[in-house]
């Protein structure tokens, strides 16, 4: 294999600090060009920016570096009719580490390790509702509604059993929109994460409603699936049927601090959602938004491994728009044609930057300004 490798010049030395230290084993370790080196560390202009390297959607320690990326940004868990009345729970994990939302009795939205400090247990399995009190189901010690440990079988034969000092680990939750996100470490407050939304897009989300789930799977890093995401320059060459629907020529992309929108107006003669706008938005680091009138379809991407992840798309719409079935079926029929094209293009990336083929090539600097603004955050939050 060694021969497919790309020819460059030895990086035996590169300026690095800190977390930055598997960038030195790498480069140290194999052939790779500066160019690699640069486009994952260093900031890249939009006209003359490079991609990510290949390594970071192939290479396992990045993948384990990533799971701090993605505790310290914010969730798409639940949406909030999952958790309306006080015990209704959810379970989840955040980069593998379990967590559970729950509505409590005086209406608090709360968020815990699902990990109980005795021995590791589940506080719950399942989502659901009727939780009266946090009691974990291996050996039944209970927590209040602040994660302070409150009771146990048998706890008065503990030596030197410091009760208060023992609580359930708080995470931090928010509800926006009808959606409940959550966070481990928070890098930034919630309302930084989404701020300006709300005024562009109205009363676009206002009364719609969850309707079902589907996921998918896909065999390619989730930075492969959210850098496709991210730019409409494929869609006249992956997405017929989508481009049709789409005013290629109005299509637009603009980049905020910690999101990204790409928007179109709908073609009138193509459209089956009637007029206005589609609205994509993504939000760092993976949670999409896709909004067109009458509907939302939001996309949580979750990594699986460093070559696959699952993409969880979520269908809302308004009452009047779900009781018109043939709509609905259109709509959907349509996502899963273009998600299927996507997952199909991306894998072949994804195989791709495994070969040993491609290292790093040019972003187009009109038409993936959304992918440069995700790789530029990427770079920042890895650093
Ligand atoms: S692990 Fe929770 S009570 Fe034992
Ligand atoms: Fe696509």
């Amino acid at each position: 294999m060694a021969t497919l490798r790309p020819k460059g010049d030895d990086c035996l030395v590169w300026a690095i600090r800190g977390a930055n230290q598997l960038a030195h084993r790498y480069a140290t370790r194999r052939q790779c060009t500066t160019t690699t080196m640069t486009a994952w560390q260093q900031t890249q202009n939009l006209e003359t920016a490079h991609g990510l390297p290949a390594l970071v959607y192939t290479h396992q320690d990045i993948a384990n570096q990533e799971i701090d990326v993605f505790r310290r940004s914010w969730q798409l868990l639940a949406h909030a009719a999952q958790l309306a009345a006080p015990g209704d729970h959810i379970v989840d994990e955040i980069a593998g580490l379990p967590v559970l939302i729950v509505r409590s009795p005086d209406g608090a939205l709360l968020g815990f390790h699902n990990v109980c400090r005795h021995r590791g247990g589940p506080l719950a399995i399942a989502c659901g509702g009727g939780m009266k009190q946090l009691r974990c189901h291996y050996h039944g010690w209970s927590y209040d509604w602040n994660g302070a440990l409150r009771s146990g079988p048998e706890l008065d034969a503990m030596v030197d059993f410091d009760r208060a000092a023992v609580r359930l680990p708080a995470i931090e939750v928010a509800q926006w929109q009808g959606l409940v996100f959550a966070s481990v470490a928070p890098e930034v407050p919630f309302a930084a994460l989404t701020a300006g939304i709300d005024a562009r897009i109205g009363a676009a989300l206002s009364g719609v409603e969850f309707q079902k789930r589907i996921s998918y799977t896909a065999q390619c890093n989730w930075k492969a699936y959210v850098d496709n995401y991210l730019e409409g320059y494929h869609v006249p060459h992956i997405h017929p049927a989508l481009n049709r629907l789409l005013d290629y020529r109005e299509y637009r992309t603009d980049c905020f601090e910690h999101y990204a929108l790409q928007s179109s107006p709908l073609d009138a003669a193509e459209s089956f959602y009637g007029l206005g706008e589609a609205l994509y938005y993504q939000l760092w680091p993976n949670t999409m938004l896709n909004i067109l009138p009458g509907r939302l379809q939001t996309n949580r991407i979750v990594p699986l491994a460093v070559n696959a992840c699952r993409i969880d798309f979520d269908y809302y719409y308004t009452p009047e728009l779900a009781r018109d079935a043939a709509k609905i079926a259109a709509d959907q029929a349509l996502a899963d044609d273009t998600q299927r094209e996507d997952i199909d293009i991306c894998e072949r990336v994804q195989r791709a930057f495994a070969s040993g083929s491609y290292d790093t090539g040019r972003v187009h600097p009109t038409r993936e300004q959304g992918v440069h603004w995700f790789q530029e955050r990427y770079r920042r939050a890895f650093a």
